[in-house]
């Protein structure tokens, strides 16, 4: 077998076998084939894409490409759930608790941010103490005793995908939906759970920027993960606005705590319901109905918190973080005031993601490092009222230097005009075992 030839054959609009799927992407991770024959392949990957059979090939021999986790001591069903990355997204530190209150098992590994996106594991370490690296025993472990462990990727986990992903990057083959689909269940399937969850986001703060492009992606995940004798699911969710009030690594921790209590706002917190109730189901056999509303009573028992409360103990975590009545404050901090009267018609989110970033709460480069503290709370979004001199938002951050520049991209991406705009359904579709209902339909 020749690259050459699959390049050419891929090239032409035809479609690879299962066995040239294999020689490429282990070739690829041995290094007898080179990035400028990966890159070429991807290119043509882009442009005339994968049948579902080649992807669930393709998606295949990357999860087998590096260290696979066994989950099967850890009794019950086990459910994971990814989010395609958005701004203010915390919702795993909140959706996951609460369906482990509820008896699902959750052995997570969770990523770093990646460009305006935050991460969850950089949201765990803005907790002082917790650790996000554990070996497979007391990972395991954690889980057995708490319901639930959410930790970094391990090192060797999909190695196809980490090569791959880094050879996209730098070839613009990043926006491609079945290379973006096997790279996110590559991971998924070498991590082990029965069921998968998946929040995909669309909206100005989301890589899939329309609700067709992600209803898309979502299919393709879906198709992959069944081929693959896992039960998924996915939610279609607005980033057309930040998540809740908060933007940034401890703030983030903070206001999931405080909606952990009942407290939070109301989309974030609806929207964790709903993924935690979504997980539920995956779970059991129980109608969404009674998934919601056990979803319902583990949050409003203290149930949840006390699991997260629990997993972080277990994690070396200061559990104070989780009796925080006050927000945490970086060092300095400026309002943003409104120059102008009006509504604010819409809030472009990958700017709010970026200016999160400019203050500290995200890296620009690979080495940089987070400020825990740095972030930005936002005191009106869109379809809010304001009048002039208003605070729209409150930056924080370590580094005084950063402030200007971060209020001038927040002020560029937050529009004020005349007419007050309605908020879009937080919820815009849900793709279930064979149909995609649209919001509204069920
Ligand atoms: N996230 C991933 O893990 N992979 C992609 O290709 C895009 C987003």
């Amino acid at each position: 077998m020749r690259m050459y030839d699959l390049i050419e054959k891929k090239r032409d609009g035809r479609a690879l076998l299962a066995e040239e799927i294999s020689y490429m992407v282990e070739g690829y991770v041995q290094g007898s084939i080179p990035d400028y024959q990966m890159a070429a392949m991807l290119m043509a990957i882009y442009w005339r894409g994968m049948t579902d059979e080649e992807l669930a090939a393709l998606t295949d021999r990357m999860a087998h490409s590096g260290d696979t986790v066994d989950l099967s001591e850890i009794p019950g069903v086990k459910v994971d759930k990814h989010s395609t990355g958005g701004v203010g997204d915390k919702t795993t530190l909140i959706a996951c608790p609460i369906a482990a209150a509820c008896g699902v098992k959750i052995a997570k590994m969770s990523g770093r941010g990646l460009g305006h996106t935050g991460g969850t594991v950089d949201k765990l370490e803005s907790i002082p103490g917790y650790r996000t690296s554990l070996d497979r025993r007391e990972f395991l472990e954690t889980v057995k005793k708490c319901g639930i462990s959410v930790i970094g990727q391990s090192g060797n986990l999909a190695p196809a995908d980490k090569k791959m992903y880094a050879l996209r990057d730098v070839t613009a083959t990043v926006e491609s939906i079945p290379l973006i689909a096997a790279s996110i269940m590559s991971k998924k399937l070498a991590a082990g759970s029965d069921c998968i969850l998946l929040d995909v986001k669309t909206g100005s703060g989301a890589f899939m920027k329309t609700p067709k492009e992600a209803a898309q992606l979502a299919e393709k995940m879906i198709a992959i993960g069944r081929h693959a004798g896992k039960r998924v699911a996915a939610l279609i969710t607005d980033m057309d606005i930040p998540l809740g009030n908060c933007i940034g690594n401890a703030l983030e921790v903070w206001e999931a705590v405080k909606t952990l209590r009942g407290k939070g706002p109301q989309d974030l917190t609806s929207l964790c319901l709903e993924l935690a109730a979504q997980m539920i189901r995956l779970a059991g056999e129980d109608s969404l109905e009674i998934c919601r509303k056990k979803a319902g009573e583990a949050l409003k028992s203290g149930e949840a918190l006390k699991t997260l409360q629990s997993m972080i103990t277990a994690q070396g975590g200061d559990r104070r973080v989780t009796e925080m009545e006050q927000m945490p404050k970086a060092p300095f901090m400026r309002e943003v005031k409104a120059l102008e009267s009006g509504y604010i018609t819409h809030m472009d989110t990958h700017q709010c993601g970026m200016a999160a970033c400019v203050l500290g709460a995200g890296r620009e480069k690979k080495e940089d490092r987070i400020d825990p503290l740095a972030g930005i709370v936002l005191r009106k979004k869109t379809g809010d009222q304001v009048e002039k001199g208003d605070i729209l938002a409150v930056l924080y951050t370590s580094r005084e230097e950063t402030l200007a520049a971060a209020e001038n991209r927040f002020r560029a991406a937050v529009v004020i005009g005349g007419e007050r705009k309605e908020r879009k359904p937080l919820i815009l579709a849900r793709v279930d075992r064979e149909t995609t209902w649209y919001q509204g339909e069920k």
